[in-house]
């Protein structure tokens, strides 16, 4: 016995940062971003701060799943910055939705969806909880280098929540993880130690696009397909698959590999770009809300990031 999904909410910022906007701040264009990614328009935080997004998306899943916050027994946030070092944004959501379960964060850049379903899996295994709130969410606006417009137009923030009970519904779910800080890197920018004899960094995004493009491509097809397997089913069996939101192409080069039909995958990504850890429950959530995902329906996840990490699952819809 595992879990099911009961529900889904999500939160990204008012504020809509379009192509033609980016064109002004760096030497890009309408075009070549649609072209090259897919992403036409993305959201930015201006007034809202990581922890109302994140209470907001808590709040909307509880709603959606008819879960009470008091009946919570576990909170997980994944997130790459949450509003403080410590405490961890699982306790600032814990104590602004007024649960009292313990709650904590993971850090698996935008596999942190996965990641979080897999730890909730164990809990739920060894009969710890009934209830879990999984909360995904990056505020990627903040660790942009809004100077280099190979990285500047891919990111957006925002992300979603989901809600976890007693269930048999998670069919397979497989992580990985290689140790990589040459492709991918965020360095944390700041170190007040008047010992510390290494340089500070900005505390900006790096990444080798071309490099993770490739990495992106064979990870999806080879999560997609294992977890497919590890559920004792075929590729024919698959009703959507929920991908990570990085690129349109990622997109189709995945679903071409996989021999999925394109149209059962879900894309969001030309409204929100690359929300990391958001992503998928943001694609999730709008499936759902959209009444796409009929009850008993066989839907596939996958993502990848910075790790160099990967998380993907098979799960049947039981809303
Ligand atoms: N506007 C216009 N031109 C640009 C831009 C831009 N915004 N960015 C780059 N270019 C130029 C380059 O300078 C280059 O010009 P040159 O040929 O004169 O040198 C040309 O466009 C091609 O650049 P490439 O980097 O080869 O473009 P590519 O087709 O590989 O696309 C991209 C780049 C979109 C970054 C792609 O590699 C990609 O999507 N990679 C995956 C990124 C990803 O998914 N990351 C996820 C993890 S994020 C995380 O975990 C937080």
């Amino acid at each position: 016995m595992s879990f099911s999904i009961l529900g889904t909410g999500k939160a990204v910022p008012e504020y809509i940062l379009t192509n033609d906007e980016l064109s002004t701040m760096v030497d890009t264009n309408d075009e070549w971003i649609k072209t090259r990614t897919g992403i036409e328009e993305r959201r930015v935080c201006k007034d809202e701060t990581i922890t109302e997004l994140t209470v907001k998306a808590a709040t909307a899943a509880l709603e959606d799943a008819g879960v009470k916050p008091e009946e919570l027994d576990l909170i997980i946030c994944s997130t790459m910055r949450g509003e403080n070092i410590t405490p961890s944004q699982g306790c600032m959501i814990q104590k602004e939705i007024g649960a009292t379960c313990p709650a904590f964060d993971v850090n698996a850049a935008c596999s942190g969806f996965i990641y979080a379903l897999d730890i909730a899996d164990g809990y739920f295994v060894r009969k710890k909880v009934k209830y879990v709130l999984v909360v995904s969410m990056d505020n990627l606006s903040n660790i942009t280098d809004w100077k280099d417009r190979s990285t500047c137009v891919l990111f957006g923030d925002g992300g979603a929540a989901a809600v976890l009970g007693e269930g048999d519904d998670l069919l397979s779910i497989n992580l990985t993880a290689n140790g990589n800080d040459e492709v991918l890197r965020i360095p944390h920018g700041t170190n007040s130690s008047p010992f510390y004899k290494h340089e500070e960094e900005r505390a900006v995004l790096h990444m080798a696009g071309n490099e993770v493009y490739k990495f992106a491509v064979n990870a999806m097809a080879t999560g997609i397909k294992k977890s497919i397997g590890d559920a004792g089913l075929t590729e024919d069996d698959v009703d959507h698959v929920i991908p990570h939101q990085a690129n349109i192409r990622i997109i189709n080069a995945s679903a071409k590999n996989l021999g999925i039909p394109r149209e059962k995958f879900f894309c969001n990504v030309n409204h929100y770009g690359n929300t990391s850890s958001g992503s998928v429950p943001l694609a999730l959530d709008e499936a759902n809300r959209a009444g796409l995902l009929k009850k008993g329906d066989i839907i596939a996840m996958c993502a990848f990031g910075a790790g160099l990490t990967t998380g993907s699952c098979v799960i049947r819809w039981a809303k």
